[in-house]
């Protein structure tokens, strides 16, 4: 029998992703135990369903940072850590920018939210990090102090689309708008990038004609409610299992993908 993993969660809303973990626990659908739950948006209602389980909650308040910071940015110290030409290389989701005054204030801000984040955590130890509408991106800041062992990605993320379309922050919305016959969600461990970590795992409805952006949503959730336990347990079951993939792509370049291979049980 392995042992129960702990598993913590960070959310910016209504948390019903998350509800959905904390059961699959409680009824053993999970291996695991939900740790603590941490937000950026002292608002999240889903902050109150954690406290009332009985489940540590923290707030890094995002925005108060990105404000004060605009303010005053003489008031604020870096983490000791903290490297900006290390994280502007690694940095895939803005290395394509320009490196611009409003660039270089991005990464700093977002590190100083995430040094904070990382002093909330330390007094929980957990095995996987899950983002569970987390709405902030995260920097190699943070990523690189939570994946310490090479190859043992540990940040998963759900996300409202059939990855690698619609990437961002509505997912749903920009299905609908598309005028998909076809939407979902996805299961995939955090990169460096915007929603763009290897896949772990994807389920999909159909759209008719008789769909609303409502209805879409409403699907998309109930699918995502299913998707992110089952992702959670085979980390658990320690199923998933990184791998590089090599090919030549359509210029004739060779290239590498990471993706991840579910081993199946015997
Ligand atoms: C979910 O639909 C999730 O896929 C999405 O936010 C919603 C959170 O709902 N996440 C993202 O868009 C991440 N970019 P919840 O707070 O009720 O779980």
């Amino acid at each position: 029998m392995l042992k129960k993993i702990r598993i913590g969660i960070l959310i910016s809303g209504s948390g019903t992703n998350m509800d959905a973990i904390i059961s699959a626990c409680e009824e053993g659908i999970i291996n695991g135990d939900v740790v603590f739950a941490g937000s950026d948006n002292p608002e999240a209602k889903g902050l109150d369903k954690a406290r009332k389980k009985g489940i540590p909650t923290f707030v890094v308040n995002y925005s108060k940072i990105i404000r004060k910071f605009r303010e005053s940015p003489e008031n604020f110290l870096f983490p000791a850590d903290f490297d900006l030409e290390d994280i502007r290389i690694k940095q895939s989701l803005i290395s394509h920018m320009e490196q611009t005054d409003k660039v270089i204030r991005f990464i700093e801000t977002r590190a100083i939210a995430e040094a904070r984040l990382l002093d909330h955590m330390k007094p929980y130890p957990f095995d996987l990090l899950v983002l569970a509408g987390f709405m902030r991106n995260l920097t190699p800041y943070f990523i690189d102090r939570v994946n310490v062992t090479p190859g043992h990605p540990r940040i998963m993320n759900i996300h409202p689309a059939l990855l690698p379309a619609f990437p961002g922050t509505d997912g749903y919305g920009e299905t609908f708008r598309y005028g998909c016959k076809v939407g979902g969600c996805t299961v995939h461990f955090i990169d460096y990038g915007e929603d763009s970590g290897p896949i772990i795992g994807q389920k999909s409805f159909a759209i008719t004609e008789t769909d609303t952006l409502d209805t879409i949503r409403q699907k998309g959730l109930a699918l995502e409610y299913q998707l992110f336990p089952e992702c959670i347990q085979l980390f658990a079951e320690d199923r998933l299992a990184t791998v590089t993939m090599t090919y030549t792509d359509e210029r004739g370049n060779l290239r590498q993908r990471s993706i991840v291979k579910i081993a199946q049980i015997h």
